[in-house]
């Protein structure tokens, strides 16, 4: 499929691509075939209260208007975000705005959020659960700020989102990280995201609902409050990181996902390489490796492995997943390494780490988590 895939457009191929695997997961028998095929092994891990079959993960981003929810099971992921969503619906940048650096395995994207909006998230995710197609994985929800909110009204979008999805995913992602809504990553600074958490805590926590779900709330004593986690952006100082992590207590962030892309470059000799490095926005796959991986240890020394870190970041391969894991993430996610290795990929890494935790003589997961780091 690649070569025809990599004849198109990026996002032209990607729109195709995901349009298929919604097909499949209308039907019960397609998502059957397609899970006997790609199907990873169990390699099960707990954290937030939730069972995840394996530690691999969809990346937010791919798939963000919840079109091919049961697909993604299908295809041996653990569990999958769902998103970015901001309050309001909105079209995102101009195309074209992801592009394939494909000798060095990395795209550059400024898709600016498009996304129909976290009422329409909302429905999306209500219908799935009607149809009986709802996967066995967590589901987690990536929250943006619209675009057109001023800076100053942030934490009301976010809270905004988050109230009318709460009861509708297992987790959620505070994305403060993207660097294509211009000033969006000012949110990371600690007073701005401070104000953010504080207002998804306080919609998290509250009990007080309209209707059908205040019954709903009654009927069952309590709504059970969500885990909230932020994802950080790769450029990123250490120092600001230490910043975030200062509001993990008092805001009870449930774990760090590290990272998102970056808009620093590396150096190529390539030429189509250097013409996409030239693009305006981030950067996501091989190149962003080591970076993450670095972010990932510090984030696991300073919390001392008692925050759970989801890693993210040019995982391609099962060494790769293995990295991440021993330099501290708990739970691993990708994207681009989707779009170079294929949807073969995700059983291919959990095939993988089981085979090196036999070999290093481990027993569970959670028994490699940061053992790398010294
Ligand atoms: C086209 C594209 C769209 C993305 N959209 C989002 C998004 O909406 N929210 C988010 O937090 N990250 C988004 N990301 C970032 C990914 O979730 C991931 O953090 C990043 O790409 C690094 O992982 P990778 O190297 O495996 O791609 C996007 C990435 C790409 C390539």
């Amino acid at each position: 499929m690649r070569p025809v895939l990599f004849k198109q457009q990026a996002e032209c191929a990607h729109t195709r691509t995901l349009h298929g695997l919604a097909r499949v997961s209308r039907s019960a028998m397609l998502c059957g075939a397609v899970e006997s095929l790609f199907g990873a092994p169990e390699l099960p891990i707990e954290l937030f209260s939730l069972r995840f079959p394996n530690p691999v993960g969809l990346a937010a981003g791919m798939d963000k208007n919840a079109e091919a929810v049961p697909g993604w099971a299908a295809l041996g992921f653990g569990f999958s975000e769902l998103g970015g969503v901001t309050w309001h619906a909105q079209p995102g940048n101009p195309e074209p705005r992801m592009f394939r650096a494909v000798t060095e395995e990395a795209i550059v994207n400024r898709m600016g959020f498009n996304n129909h909006g976290a009422q329409a998230l909302a429905e999306k995710l209500t219908a799935w659960r009607a149809s009986g197609h709802w996967p066995a994985h967590p589901i987690g929800v990536n929250l943006g700020k619209s675009k057109i909110t001023p800076l100053e009204n942030a934490a009301e979008d976010y809270a905004n989102s988050f109230r009318v999805l709460r009861d509708l995913a297992n987790f959620f992602v505070v994305n403060v990280s993207s660097p294509n809504t211009p000033n969006l990553r000012q949110l990371q600074d600690k007073t701005a995201l401070d104000e953010i958490l504080a207002a998804i805590h306080e919609a998290n926590t509250s009990d007080k609902q309209e209707g059908r779900e205040k019954l709903h709330s009654a009927l069952t004593n309590h709504r059970s409050s969500k885990p909230i986690l932020v994802k950080v952006a790769p450029d990123l100082s250490f120092d600001a990181l230490d910043q975030i992590l200062e509001l993990v207590g008092p805001r009870q962030i449930a774990g760090i996902i590290a990272t998102n892309t970056t808009i620093t470059r590396p150096d190529s000799g390539d030429a189509n390489a250097k013409r996409v490095y030239a693009e305006t926005g981030g950067l996501s796959g091989r190149p962003l490796r080591s970076r993450s991986t670095a972010v990932v240890r510090h984030l696991f020394r300073q919390t001392r492995a008692q925050l759970p870190i989801i890693g993210v970041g040019g995982i391609s391969s099962a060494d790769d997943a293995w990295e991440k894991i021993t330099a501290g993430a708990s739970l691993i996610q990708i994207y681009t390494g989707l779009v170079y290795e294929g949807p073969g990929l995700p059983k291919r890494i959990v095939s993988g780490l089981v085979a090196r935790l036999k070999l290093e003589g481990l027993i569970g997961l959670k028994s490699a988590v940061g053992i790398a780091v010294t």
